[in-house]
């Protein structure tokens, strides 16, 4: 005769299996889901742009970012951080990232949002290669899901370009 403590045991091991199997089905099934993401940013001034003591070029800029990132919650989405970052070339390095921006996107109604903002992080070049750059505008997310693997994309807005000169 099964003890007690026994059949208890078999019991969570069964609860334990079902919910490992809904788990990774959850998990499959948000593969199948192929997210359409939009994203839009203006620089809409250039505050101030100027050399430090230190020789470092820094610039404040303000944007506009308007996203639509709906697609990217199922209901497996926990939610969804967000970042924007300027990247360009440098005589030093092939990829500068310098992150302006971020932000937790709680759930599907926040997803679709324009926020008018100066940069959150300050844009400092590491040497004085900012005047008349051009550079790109990525939006990057992290999609991280209630069970399975956390995921992570990009959309990539090119054609923007620093003043030739200090102001
Ligand atoms: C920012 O972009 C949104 C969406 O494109 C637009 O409705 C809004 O008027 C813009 N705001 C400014 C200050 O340009
Ligand atoms: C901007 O992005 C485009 C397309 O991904 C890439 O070819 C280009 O090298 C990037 N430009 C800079 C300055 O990083």
């Amino acid at each position: 005769m099964h003890s007690f403590g026994y059949r208890a045991n078999a019991v969570v091991t069964l609860a334990v299996t079902i919910l490992a199997v809904m788990c990774s089905m959850a998990s499959l099934s948000d593969n199948f889901n192929v997210p359409s993401p939009t994203a839009e940013v203006k620089v809409l001034n250039i505050n101030w742009f100027q050399k430090q003591a230190n020789g470092n070029d820094e610039v404040s800029l303000t944007l506009n970012i308007s996203a639509d990132l709906s697609s990217l919650f199922t209901w497996n989405t926990k939610q969804v951080f967000v970042f924007i970052a300027a990247e360009y070339e440098t005589p030093q390095n092939a990829l500068n990232q310098v992150s302006l921006w971020d932000g937790i996107i709680p759930s599907k109604d926040h997803a679709k949002f324009w926020i008018h903002t100066t940069n959150k992080y300050r844009l400092i070049d590491q040497g004085s290669n900012l005047r008349g750059k051009e550079f790109n505008l990525t939006l990057h997310w992290h999609v991280m899901p209630k069970t399975g693997k956390m995921f992570a994309d990009k959309i990539v807005m090119t054609g923007y370009r620093l003043p030739e000169e200090y102001r």
